[in-house]
């Protein structure tokens, strides 16, 4: 069977407008401008409001797509969200969104896949418009991670930030769209990026509050050397795969976690600095939101043009890996 080319035809984000300064919490926590921006490149991030959940950042980014595509949202067929800070454990917030924006037709559904979970999402929506099950899908990625960050824990607070960014996924023209991805699980190390309450393993009591198992617990440098590690082995493998090398790569757009690390894999693409996207100096690390919102900026920013070869990396929570090469099928729209 010949798989159908597909490509992304609309894209939205939106961050809260709260901000949260390196200096505001050196206030909070022992820690300094200095030390967080040398360490990280974070300036400052997003918070949002007390009464904003998830799947009212999501909305906000999905309505912004839809018009980007200049689609209904009831012609939507799927609407995938990929959080790992859902409104409640069930319905999924994939419902929410399907219930906020009216697209009636639409199946919805989230996926749990850390900060890699809005390009895994992207795989698995375009798998479904590549068999012919769904013409019109929607991939979301959004967090809310000032909901469970330990905000006395300096280690993990000074990262995050929240936010949401929307794509829809359509058939395109077959020279277009998506040429090759990858997926990749290290289950093996799934403790060292957890936030181990509220689950069935520990469900949520007065000691999981009082022990603090409902926020993040990380172990930073691991998660450094798996993240540096998988971005420059997956990124040339896409690029294998795709047909590509290194030098027919025109942009990278890389999950914001860290600046060391995307510079640790812009070099090993020989990639010059103009050639990605980096927005975590304003908004922190947003998980799954980092990579639609970034590659929203990038879009609407011209820097990213039709024709143009792209990568797209993340990795996180599992761990977990993804990777998706693309060839940008979409002339700018600014909505
Ligand atoms: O999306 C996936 C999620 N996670 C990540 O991507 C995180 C990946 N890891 C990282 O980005 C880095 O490992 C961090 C930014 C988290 C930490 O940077 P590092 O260079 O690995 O620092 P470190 O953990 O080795 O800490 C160095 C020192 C420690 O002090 P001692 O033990 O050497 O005395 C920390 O206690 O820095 C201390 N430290 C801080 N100091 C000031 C840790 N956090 C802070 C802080 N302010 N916020």
């Amino acid at each position: 069977m010949n798989k159908i080319s597909v490509g992304i035809t609309g894209i939205g984000s939106y961050v809260p407008e709260n901000i949260l300064t390196n200096d505001d919490l050196s206030r909070m926590v022992d820690t300094s401008h200095e030390w967080i921006v040398s360490r990280t490149g974070i300036e400052e991030r997003r918070i949002a409001d007390k009464d904003q959940a998830t799947s009212d950042l999501s909305t906000i980014a999905a309505l912004k797509a839809l018009e980007d595509a200049e689609m209904k949202p009831e012609d939507l067929d799927l609407i995938i969200v990929a959080t790992a800070t859902p409104d409640y454990m069930f319905p999924s917030t994939a419902a929410m969104v399907q219930k906020n924006i009216g697209a009636v037709k639409a199946a919805a559904f989230d996926m749990s896949v850390g900060c890699s979970g809005f390009v895994y999402g992207l795989v698995t929506g375009a798998n479904f418009v590549q068999t012919g099950m769904y013409k019109r899908v929607m991939v979301i990625g959004a967090e809310i991670l000032s909901s469970v960050v330990d905000w006395e824990d300096r280690n993990t607070c000074v990262l995050f930030g929240d936010g949401a960014g929307a794509c829809i996924l359509e058939p395109c023209d077959e020279s277009f769209g998506i040429l090759s991805s990858e997926l990749g699980s290290d289950g093996v190390k799934g403790d060292v990026l957890i936030i181990p309450g509220g689950g069935s393993k520990n469900p949520a009591s007065e000691e999981t509050v009082k022990n603090k198992l409902h926020a993040i617990r990380m172990d930073g440098k691991e998660v450094f050397k798996f993240a540096v590690r998988v971005m420059e082995q997956s990124s040339l493998r896409v690029l294998e795969s795709a047909g590509l090398a290194k030098e027919d790569l025109d942009f990278m757009i890389s999950h914001q976690a860290n600046s060391r690390i995307i510079d640790a894999a812009m070099k090993k693409l020989e990639l010059n600095k103009d050639k990605t996207h980096v927005n975590l100096t304003k908004y922190g690390n947003t998980s799954a939101a980092s990579v639609p919102v970034a590659l929203d900026e990038a879009v609407k920013g011209e820097l990213i043009k039709k024709g143009d070869n792209l990568l797209l990396i993340a990795f996180g929570a599992g761990l977990s890996w993804a990777s998706v090469v693309l060839k940008w099928n979409k002339e700018v729209r600014n909505v």
